[in-house]
């Protein structure tokens, strides 16, 4: 392809800074596939990706190139790109301007050492709801990546609704407007721009919420029933041997921004999502069945240390299940992964699903690539449900679920939502 999508970051953490050097990576190396669900989607590969514009809040990424904020602290992300190199999947003009703070920041997050939290820009006066739309559409944005931390969800929705006043379509990263009523609301907003979104809260290629949903569909498919699910996620510092003791620190800073409880609340519910959906999905209710899915322990910082990064994310999983006969099965998994890097290669796919979507007329909540790609999607799938509607798009051909998004909508009842629990009812 020689039109490139383009690309705007809210939130240039490190998520953001794993995606852009993937991007680069895989650019610089073109027969390379491993890492890579789909090296090309109708027609778009990781090199048709630019990213023209970021924006932030912290001191040491505001007004900055893009090329450098991605790797200031507390960003903490692998590197795959050697700092001084140019990487030409960045505009060469793209900067980091400063969005509104709003919840941006836990109170919390300004009690730690500087060097691994944010640190708030007190120098640059922030964008204004305009001047951000101008800049978008001066930029000629494609597509929104909102990568705001955990419990943003004044922010998060400052960078989405205005970017969608702006006909951007959007992929939302992180937790919010994941109940039916919120996410109904923002559709009908898209459609009306004829925008379209993928969200919410993005998953890993494999992680936790891939592992849990097959885990728990295979002993489904295979008749049995699963009474228990519990899906603990560590930061992981202290099973990464000495480093961590050396140097300190013991958790990215999206682990860390997690360690307050109220910041939690979509985060755990979104988390669930994936388990209960899988139930749902196949007819059966959650009347006795035990599901935790939860950030569960993020090791405390100690003060005093060297705080270099670790991205290390483990999963604990525990299953019980009942089988022929009331026969008991327990089943117990762990899976060790970088964080940030594990969700760049689906957000990149994801990026070229809303690029060939849009290119098809498709608009709204794409149902499909939102199932296979984020945890809290409108519509819950099987695991291969979801993949087979995302090769159809991959090939660009509609399905039954897609040609009903085909603008213009004349039935919006056919905008099909499942199991999305209300914020509120939860707890
Ligand atoms: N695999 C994963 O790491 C993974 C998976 C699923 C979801 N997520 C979610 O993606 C999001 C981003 O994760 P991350 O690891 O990059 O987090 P991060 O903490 O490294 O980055 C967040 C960035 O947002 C910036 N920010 C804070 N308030 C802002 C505001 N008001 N305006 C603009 N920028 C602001 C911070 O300065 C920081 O640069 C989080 O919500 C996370 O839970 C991550």
């Amino acid at each position: 392809m020689n039109k490139r999508i383009k690309i705007a970051v809210a939130g240039v953490g490190s998520c953001a800074s794993a995606l852009i050097q993937g991007v680069e990576y895989y650019t610089r190396n073109q027969n390379e596939t491993v890492g890579l669900m789909y090296p090309e989607i109708g027609g778009y590969r990781l090199c048709d990706i630019e990213f023209v514009i970021g924006f932030d809040i912290d001191a040491r990424k505001v007004g900055r190139p893009l090329r450098e904020a991605i790797y200031s602290p507390p960003n903490c992300n692998m590197r795959v790109i050697p700092e001084d190199d140019f990487i030409e999947v960045i505009n060469a003009d793209a900067k980091v301007f400063k969005g509104p703070l709003l919840d941006g920041i836990a109170p919390h997050m300004r009690n730690i050492d500087q060097s691994i939290t944010f640190i708030e820009d007190t120098t640059s006066s922030e964008l204004t709801d305009e001047e951000y739309r101008q800049l978008l559409i001066s930029h000629e944005v494609d597509i929104l990546l909102n990568y705001m931390p955990v419990g943003a969800e004044e922010a998060s929705a400052w960078y989405i609704e205005n970017a969608i006043d702006a006909g951007v379509h959007i992929i939302n990263c992180m937790p919010t407007y994941i109940s039916t009523d919120d996410a109904q609301r923002l559709e009908l907003k898209a459609i009306k721009r004829k925008v379209t979104i993928v969200g919410s809260d993005m998953r890993s290629s494999y992680g936790a919420s891939r592992l849990s949903e097959i885990l728990q569909g295979s002993l489904m498919d295979s008749g049995l029933e699963v009474t228990q699910h519990i899906q603990m996620n560590m930061a992981a510092g202290s099973t990464q041997g000495e480093e961590h003791i050396i140097n300190g620190r013991s958790a990215n800073t999206d682990f860390l921004n997690m360690g307050e409880k109220s910041r939690l609340h979509n985060k755990h519910i979104s988390k669930e999502n994936v388990l209960t959906g899988q139930s749902e999905v196949r007819g059966r209710g959650m009347a006795g069945r035990t599901i935790f899915a939860g950030p569960s322990l993020t090791v405390v910082q100690r003060p005093g240390g060297v705080y270099q990064g670790t991205d290390n994310k483990i999963c604990n999983i525990d299953i019980v299940a009942y089988g022929f006969g009331g026969a008991r099965y327990e089943l117990t998994a762990r899976l060790s992964v970088q964080d940030s890097p594990n969700s760049g290669g689906i957000v990149a796919d994801a990026i070229r699903f809303c690029k060939v979507a849009q290119e098809m007329g498709i608009v709204g909540y794409l149902r499909g690539p939102s199932a296979w790609t984020q945890k809290s999607p409108p519509l819950h799938m099987t695991t291969s449900d979801a993949k087979s509607e995302c090769d159809a798009l991959a090939r660009r051909q509609l399905t039954r679920l897609t040609e009903r998004q085909v603008h213009p909508i004349t039935d919006m009842t056919n905008l099909v939502y499942t199991f999305q629990k209300s914020v509120t009812e939860y707890e």
